[in-house]
């Protein structure tokens, strides 16, 4: 028996209060649509629909292409948006056709599964993903009969008050036998408070006429739908909670796993700790015995073993093994910090290379620049590369001791073992060994403090 998916994301999500289309609200740095997507494709199945609304060219780019888009003109409900999916779906007898919405990120494979598996069991008609929550508000109620036997879906705005107390709820997620679906979805009609097309409604159609219909309970959480921003945030921490209680399970310390903020995607390997307020995005990776905290958000970065990276922002930036970065160090696309270096205390930098053991320890701007090995750069130094016009480069020798307070003005070169005076504008290539001092001479008037007391009126 094949399994066809079948996504709708054909909703406006006015609730959303946003132009967005709202399955592309991401969580965890995906849109909600992909997470829907990986837990459909880990269903192997032979074929997935996603029904897209009128804004649908915003949603494909996202979709892949193993996917089939159709598209809901009117958005007439999700039993109109079914019907619209399976116009895509060759007619094939004894198919299960999984259905999901696009709003509900949090969907977990082998509950999926389980789904599935109940369905070709019972040899149900439909099998409908459910579960108690405290607050029911705003989700189809499950109507049981007194054998606690599913008998139909009663939506919120239609269900009068002893419906509303029923706490267990319809997350959406069903799996139908194909041709039940298309018998009964013709018979759905839009008698009700929304004048739509109900997909619940499929469920009291089949088992009026006497069709087994069963339901598969799961943890609240699993089929958390999105309509709101709100929801949106609450959907936002529990995939938080998930993807970090399994890092902790692979090795990864955090001694606050509330405010350690990760995307899917983001590899951290056992061993490191994450402290409280990091974010981690993008394609970054932090290596093991890496200390990263408080206070780091790190994109598109990866953080060597045993780094210390603090109170600092990396974008693009590649920090490798025992390096030191932070407190305060902002390092742009392009730096590379090679084992033993250090970017200090104020310290920006860009599309730059700190050799090995060298050091940037205090309020340097250093950019477009190549250091050596072991090389000292003084507090305050910072390199000027840009003249306005174009970006030149600045190269630092292995060794080279750079006086607090240089301005190297690229282009520029500065020898191996080279130094320069604190305080030097530096406009010339210095050769290796040589010091370069830049510098006016100082002058000394004696007795000055006096003479100016004198002065005074
Ligand atoms: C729906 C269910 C409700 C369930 C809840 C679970 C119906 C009638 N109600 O309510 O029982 O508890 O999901 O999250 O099915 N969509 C379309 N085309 C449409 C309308 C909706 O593709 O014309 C899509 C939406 O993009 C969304 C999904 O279907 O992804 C569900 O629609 P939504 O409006 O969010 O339904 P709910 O009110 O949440
Ligand atoms: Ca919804």
């Amino acid at each position: 028996m094949a399994v066809r998916a079948v996504i709708l994301a054909a909703g406006a999500g006015t609730r959303m209060k946003s132009n967005l289309p709202k399955v592309l609200h991401t969580v965890a740095g995906r849109p909600m649509i992909s997470w829907v997507l990986s837990a459909m494709r880990a269903m192997e199945p032979d074929q997935i629909v996603v029904v897209v609304g009128p804004n649908g060219q915003q949603v494909r780019p996202f979709l892949g292409d193993d996917v089939d888009v159709v598209v809901q003109e009117k958005r007439l409900g999700t039993g109109h948006a079914t019907g619209i999916a399976l116009s895509a779906i060759p007619e094939v007898d004894g198919d299960a056709i999984l259905v999901a919405p696009g709003d509900v990120p949090l969907l977990v494979p082998s509950t999926m599964s389980e789904l599935i598996s109940l369905h070709r069991r019972t040899g149900s008609a439909v099998s409908v993903l459910t579960a108690e929550v405290e607050d029911p508000f705003g989700y189809g109620r499950i109507m049981r009969d007194g054998w606690d036997k599913v008998v139909g879906i009663v939506e919120h705005v239609d269900a009068g008050a002893s419906q509303r107390r029923i706490n267990e709820i319809n997350g959406g997620v069903y799996v139908f036998s194909s041709e039940l679906l298309a018998e009964a979805l013709p018979k759905v009609e839009p008698n009700n408070v929304l004048g739509e097309y109900y997909l619940t409604d499929v469920i009291e159609i089949l088992g009026a006429s006497g069709h087994p219909l069963h339901a598969l309970k799961t943890v609240p959480s699993e089929i958390a739908g999105v309509n709101s921003l709100s929801q949106l945030a609450r959907a936002e921490a529990f995939m938080r909670s998930r993807l970090n209680e399994a890092l902790m399970a692979d090795g990864v310390s955090m001694p606050d796993p509330d405010r350690v903020y990760l995307e899917a995607g983001v590899e951290v390997e056992a061993g490191a700790t994450l402290l409280p307020d990091v974010h981690l995005r993008g394609d970054t990776k932090v290596a093991a015995g890496a200390r990263v905290g408080p206070n780091v958000t790190a994109e598109d970065s990866s953080i060597g073993p045993c780094s210390h990276v603090w109170y600092s922002v990396l974008r693009g930036a590649d920090v490798g093994e025992g390096v030191e970065v932070g407190p305060y160090a902002s390092l742009r696309p392009g730096t590379v910090l090679r084992k033993g270096s250090k970017a200090g205390t104020f310290v920006e930098m860009k599309k730059s290379t700190v050799g090995e053991g060298s050091k940037v320890p205090h309020l340097s701007y250093i950019g477009d620049t190549q250091i050596g090995q072991n090389a000292n750069i003084g507090a305050g130094t910072i390199t000027c590369n840009y003249d306005g016009i174009e970006k030149h480069e600045t190269v630092i020798g292995d060794r080279a001791f750079i006086g607090s307070d240089t301005m190297l003005v690229a282009p520029v070169t500065i020898g191996d073992d080279a130094v320069t005076g604190a305080g030097s504008t530096i406009t010339k290539d210095v050769s290796p060994g040589a010091l370069a001092v830049e510098r006016s001479v100082q002058k000394e008037i004696p007795d000055y403090a006096a003479k100016r007391r004198r002065k005074e009126p």
